[in-house]
């Protein structure tokens, strides 16, 4: 079953069930600051699953484009992935254990057409915290899961929270065994031989962690379930990796005829590289020295340098994305969409890293020919990184160059440096991220403070209903999309413009106070509760209008902010309107 086919029935199955399909939201957070990229299904949901309510119910479905980070160094094996694309149901305070479950099942058994024996489940074996959870266990029974293919573990295996605080819970994992044989006596889904392969993620999230590390039961009791696509195809196409399917195959083979060099591993991290950065750059990222533009930087710059291994032209970037766009456009029409952009992103960013690479050897040339006269044969550690810092020039490739004129360089030595490097700009980024919005002046500023205003002056006029559900910034106006489900009045749309004129003129002050999570909440602040990924968040105030979780940063006082007009108020998409406003500065 082709990836595009598991999708569709995985959607089609849980509207059936009663959940309404909303669409994935975008791999980069609209205005969240505080994450790089989306990373979960879950995570566009934390207001909901914390208990407020959805416009689109409470049983949802989704399919949710993911990027994690953590992995790219993996990546060229045979499983790790940056991008994948993770299926997901949710119940909000409706169904839990035993629907959840028998869903589940269904699924897998009648629509997958999965054997019941090759799978296995796994469930929390109970703790300090949280009970045995025999109810999952004897509801796998029931459905027709063998008492021998379920299996108990603790926190490790069986407890799934994004980070270190928020919602979170016991969960139910569902492992496909490849018939591969066991490893030993002892080879059990928690086992990472290869046999068993984890499926399925269902959280019973009833649970918050606080910073504190405490936990307290949830509003409501919800369920959050993962499953990633490109494994399950993989499986259902009894494939020994992601690579082997139809994701990625015309990639791969695209490789194999150009390559002059073989090799496996940097084929797959080409290919893998490739789609990640196409699918971040037609969401809006673009390469850069910080944070997001970062990791797709490095995403670019990697497969640049393998396809330098595979000695494939680099002009051929081009005819590459093409197969990836016409492979992939129909999981993703914003691929061709964004073709154009797509490819001038990359072409510019591999330009820029031809000549870093040009610049680089002729500065590690210096170097040698300094070696070679003081009689040495082993580049300092201090060297190798002055190349990699100042000049942009791997490490991997100032080894290799080493090698060809008959060196070593001082790995140890450069890891260290390395290492203290990756503490710096992880304690910098975490600074910035509290600091907030990448690109600020005076005029983006004004607007971020006016979208405060608009969110508030909307909820007033329409109702509580309304809901932020994206943002987005420019020096020349605000798009704010937001829950309502139908279109604004005339008199609304006066209504809330005169509100927000209201408070520009009463000059209120801003101010902004830190606090956690659970303060921000119980002190009424409204707002994307997606922060939670930081350990303290920041609640910005607007005299006594508004109160809004957010980074930053604001004006100190509304009163310069120029007039406040509503230009379009239109359809988003279903359920979600949005507004485009401007400033005017009338003087
Ligand atoms: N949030 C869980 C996960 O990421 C289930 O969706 O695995």
């Amino acid at each position: 079953m082709k990836a595009i086919e598991i999708r569709n029935k995985y959607l089609n199955f849980f509207k059936e069930h009663g959940h309404t399909i909303i669409p994935s939201a975008p791999l980069i957070p609209e205005n969240d600051p505080s994450v790089l990229f989306t990373t979960a299904g879950m995570q566009p949901l934390v207001p909901y699953l914390l208990g407020e309510k959805h416009p689109m119910g409470t049983r949802l479905t989704d399919y949710q484009k993911c990027v994690r980070t953590v992995d790219i160094d993996e990546v060229g094996d045979n499983r790790h992935l940056t991008y994948f694309e993770m299926l997901g149901n949710w119940s909000l305070g409706d169904y839990f254990k035993e629907e959840s479950i028998k869903m589940s099942f269904e699924f897998l058994t009648k629509e997958l057409g999965i054997p019941v024996e090759k799978l296995s489940v796994t469930c929390f074996a109970g703790d300090e915290d949280c009970p045995r959870d025999t109810v999952s266990a004897e509801t796998w029974k029931k459905a027709g899961i063998p008492e021998d293919h379920i299996y108990y573990y603790g926190k490790d295996d069986n407890w799934w929270i994004a980070g270190e605080e928020g919602p979170c819970g016991p969960d139910t994992e569902m492992f496909y065994d490849t018939g591969k044989p066991a490893c030993g006596p002892d080879c059990q889904p928690s086992c990472d031989c290869g046999k068993y392969v984890e499926i399925w993620n269902n959280v019973f999230m009833e649970y918050f962690k606080d910073g504190k590390g405490t936990y307290t039961k949830l509003k409501q009791k919800n369920v959050d379930t993962g499953l990633g696509l490109e494994r399950m195809a993989m499986l259902l196409q009894g494939k020994e990796t992601p690579f082997d399917t139809e994701i990625f195959k015309p990639i791969m083979d695209k490789l194999e005829e150009l390559q002059k060099v073989d090799n496996i591993q940097s084929r797959r991290i080409v290919a893998e590289h490739l789609r990640s950065s196409m699918m971040i750059i037609a969401d809006g990222g673009r390469p850069s020295n910080i944070d997001r533009g970062y990791v797709l930087r490095r995403l670019i710059r990697r497969m640049i340098r393998h396809m330098n291994k595979l000695q494939i032209d680099l002009s051929e970037i081009k005819t590459l994305i093409e197969i990836n766009v016409n492979n992939l456009k129909e999981m993703y029409p914003e691929l061709e969409k964004n073709k154009e952009t797509i490819i001038s992103v990359i072409t510019e960013e591999k330009d820029k890293f031809v000549k870093t690479l040009a610049h680089g050897e002729r500065e590690f040339n210096k170097e040698i020919e300094k070696l070679k006269q003081e009689g040495k044969s082993k580049i300092d550690g201090k060297v190798v990184f002055r190349l990699y810092d100042t000049y942009g020039f791997p490490p991997e490739v100032t080894k290799e160059l080493a090698e060809e004129n008959g060196m070593e360089i001082d790995s140890e030595e450069f890891d260290k440096l390395f290492k203290e490097h990756q503490e710096k700009s992880r304690m910098g980024s975490g600074q910035k991220f509290k600091g907030g919005l990448a690109d600020q002046n005076e005029k983006t500023i004004s607007y971020h403070t006016a979208t405060h205003l608009l969110h508030q002056a909307l909820r007033i006029v329409l109702g509580e209903h309304v809901k932020q559900s994206g943002s987005n910034i420019t020096e020349e106006r605000l798009r704010f999309d937001f829950t309502h489900p139908q279109k604004m009045t005339k008199e609304e749309i006066q209504k809330v413009e005169d509100l927000v004129n209201e408070q520009i003129k009463r000059d209120l002050p801003v101010t902004c106070e830190e606090m956690s999570y659970e303060e921000a909440k119980k002190s009424g602040a409204i707002g994307l509760f997606t922060d939670k990924y930081g350990d303290r968040v920041k609640v910005y105030t607007i005299g006594d209008f508004s109160k809004e979780i957010c980074g930053g940063p604001h004006v100190t006082h509304t009163g310069d902010m120029g007039r406040f007009k509503i230009k379009k108020e239109e359809s988003s998409s279903s359920g979600i309107r949005r507004i485009k406003a401007v400033l005017i500065k009338d003087n």
